[in-house]
């Protein structure tokens, strides 16, 4: 797998922002949750070449990429085929109990939605596969839409995708289904979705794209996990550690905001309560209340950028 990846130029996402939050973290263990092609794990050890970083993916090509591209600083990197949401038992394996920086720069690469077998894009005909983590034994694509009911394919491409014809788009797969022809190729697919989905004049994204989005995550499990990371992390970063994550979708963005404003000590229980009982404790300060977003220049330069957010927070002192 992987091996017919295109060789593509790659600018890692918000770098000098992510390498600027990271300066406290100068001298001491960052983890890198999602390596991918090492953009930001070179930027960051180019800048400073005394942290250590535990470079984690859960791609197994991504890994090899990696290792490959970052040769030249492999002293300073421990490469881990891992999913970060076991990001505790990782450093727990590696005997580090605290971090001083923790990056994850979330969701699929360019390498990833580039390649042509690996069924992530709808540019490239190929299997329905979408797993990041293609050793894992775990449903692809294809495996979902041949098994789920019909309201569950309606659910699940209306909650992470947010297509308004989901229903109509997951009647149209069972439809198929139930014909003798599954939903095997992203073609397949990216067809039977655009005969579902009326396209409007002027439209800019293909009609499929929401659909494809959808598949993927909950092929990954992507939102799930993430809540429970964020606080994993926040309880592995060392006092002024740093945790900075970027999110490229509206439904990440805000898991990372909640959560980060609970940690920060936001008390969610409901207004008419006289104490609190949510528990709310105050563990990290918020470094931008806003997100930070990529420069016109960089969205220009690279525009897969333009949906990027970047949150951080500083952990305070036990
Ligand atoms: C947007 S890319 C990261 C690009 C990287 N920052 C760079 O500069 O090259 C996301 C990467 O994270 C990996 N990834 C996504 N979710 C993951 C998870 N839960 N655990 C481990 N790796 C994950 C993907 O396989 C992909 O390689
Ligand atoms: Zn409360």
């Amino acid at each position: 797998m992987g091996s017919r990846t295109p060789e593509i130029r790659h600018i890692p996402v918000l770098r000098d922002e992510i390498v600027t939050l990271l300066e406290p973290a100068k001298n001491g263990i960052i983890v890198d949750c999602t390596l991918g092609f090492g953009g930001h794990t070179r930027a960051v050890l180019e800048r400073y070449p005394n942290a250590k970083v535990v470079a984690i993916d859960q791609d197994p090509a991504a890994l090899e990429i990696a290792k490959d591209r970052l040769i030249d600083l492999s002293k300073g990197i421990t490469f881990i085929h891992s999913n970060f949401s076991d990001i505790k038992t990782v450093l727990s394996e590696l005997e580090i109990f605290g971090a001083e920086g923790i990056i994850a720069d979330l969701g699929v690469s360019s390498m990833q939605l580039d390649s042509e077998e690996r069924g992530f894009s709808f540019r490239f005909d190929a299997p329905l596969d979408m797993r990041m983590d293609f050793s894992a034994d775990v449903p692809t694509a294809a495996d979902l839409l041949a098994n789920l009911e019909e309201t569950e394919i309606a659910n699940l491409i209306y909650k992470y995708g947010e297509e308004r014809h989901s229903r109509k788009i997951a009647r149209r797969i069972v439809r198929e289904r139930e014909a003798g022809r599954p939903m095997k190729t992203t073609k397949q697919l990216a067809e039977l979705v655009a005969r579902a989905v009326p396209r409007r004049k002027h439209q800019s994204i293909d009609p499929a794209t929401k659909t494809f989005q959808a598949l993927r995550i909950k092929v990954n499990n992507e939102l799930d996990i993430l809540e429970r990371f964020l606080i994993d992390s926040s309880n592995l970063l060392v006092a002024g550690g740093v945790l900075a994550v970027i999110t490229f979708h509206s439904l990440e963005d805000r898991i990372v905001k909640n959560t980060f404003q609970r940690l920060a000590g936001k008390c969610i229980c409901p207004p008419k309560i006289p104490v609190c009982a949510c528990g709310a404790k105050k563990t990290i300060d918020l470094i931008n209340r806003k997100p930070i977003a990529p420069t016109e220049a960089e969205q220009l330069e690279n525009p897969r950028s333009r949906s990027a957010k970047l949150r951080a927070v500083t952990k305070l002192e036990n």
